[in-house]
């Protein structure tokens, strides 16, 4: 059965500068090392370049840590940790010779910490490809990733597992604190759009839902060819959240819950035009 989402865009966005890095040469991010909110060193990139790990400035309200697509002058965000809780210049987020990725303001409060299970085994950090930062032992297991703790967006090959979900930003571009709409995968195996009890992020009132996946649905799959579907624990696929029908091989690729509740699947292209079209 195909229980497609009521809205649905795309939305293709120009690069201008397909190879506009920072020119730093990739490397595993080492034991003491730290990038500092307002100073040059403003990130850690990945191999291919299409993803950085740093500091993004808000306006004139601070800093946020995030993850963004580092080729596209958008700068488009697609993960942050501290959303509710911005920064100032000065503030520093180091990955601890104790293992620990520690978030700290300019006057050297803790903001935010991970593995919160604790850094013992810890050997390196690295930002992926395929745009998960992964806190990870000697023999290369995650001890911690950014794909376990979305915030508004998927990436492709990023699952979202029971009982986690994604909160809307504020405001578009200009507040990403938690707002008024969440997408989650209920425990009880229901996949929801509701709208929050704002401030707080508890649910209030459903506007869209699987309904039948209950008590069968374990895992939203979001794969490489832009497809998302809901699967029980068995792989068996219930529902259709997004089919995609655009050749993925130019473009990059995320869902995001916007800031107005509509759940979007979006492109960002390396060749193509500024297009859009409602589907
Ligand atoms: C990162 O560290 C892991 C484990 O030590 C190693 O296998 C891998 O080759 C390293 N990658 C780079 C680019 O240095
Ligand atoms: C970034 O800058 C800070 C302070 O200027 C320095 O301590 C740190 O080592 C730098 N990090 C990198 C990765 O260059
Ligand atoms: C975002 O909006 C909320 C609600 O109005 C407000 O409390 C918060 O301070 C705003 N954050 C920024 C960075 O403007
Ligand atoms: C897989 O799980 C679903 C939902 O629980 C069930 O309907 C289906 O029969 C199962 N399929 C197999 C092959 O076990
Ligand atoms: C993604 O899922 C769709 C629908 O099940 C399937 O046709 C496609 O081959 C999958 N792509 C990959 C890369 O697994």
């Amino acid at each position: 059965m195909d229980f497609q989402l009521p809205y649905c865009f795309f939305f293709f966005l120009l690069l201008l500068l397909p190879f506009s890095t920072n020119g730093q040469t990739y490397r595993n991010i080492s034991l003491g090392s730290s990038l500092t909110a307002g100073s040059d060193n403003l990130s850690w990139t990945s191999p291919s370049g299409d993803f950085s790990f740093g500091f993004q400035q808000v306006g004139d309200a601070g800093y946020l840590l995030a993850i963004w697509f580092n080729k596209i002058p958008e700068r488009t965000m697609v993960w942050s940790a501290n959303r509710n809780d911005l920064v100032q210049g000065g503030s520093r987020v180091q990955l601890t010779a104790d293992g620990e990725l520690i978030l700290n303001d300019q006057s050297g409060r803790q903001i935010w910490i991970r593995p919160q299970s604790g850094g013992s085994g810890t050997a390196y950090a690295a930002m992926l490809d395929s745009g998960n930062f992964v806190v990870a032992s000697q023999a290369g297991a995650n001890l911690w990733q950014s794909f376990d703790e979305p915030t508004d967006t998927l990436l492709p090959t990023q699952n979202l597992n029971s009982g986690a979900q994604l909160i809307a930003p504020y405001l578009e571009n200009k507040n990403y604190s938690e707002g008024r709409y969440k997408f989650i995968l209920q425990a009880d195996g229901n996949l929801i759009l509701y709208t929050t009890h704002y401030p707080l992020t508890t649910s209030n009132f459903a506007y869209w839902s699987t309904q039948d996946s209950i008590g069968s649905g374990y895992r939203v799959v979001f794969n490489q060819s832009g497809y998302m579907y809901l699967v029980a624990q068995n792989g068996t696929m219930l529902n259709s959240v997004f089919s995609n029908s655009v050749s993925m091989q130019n473009f990059y690729l995320r869902a995001t819950i916007d800031y107005d509740g509509v759940y979007v699947l979006q492109h960002a292209s390396h060749i193509k035009l500024p297009h859009s079209c409602s589907c």
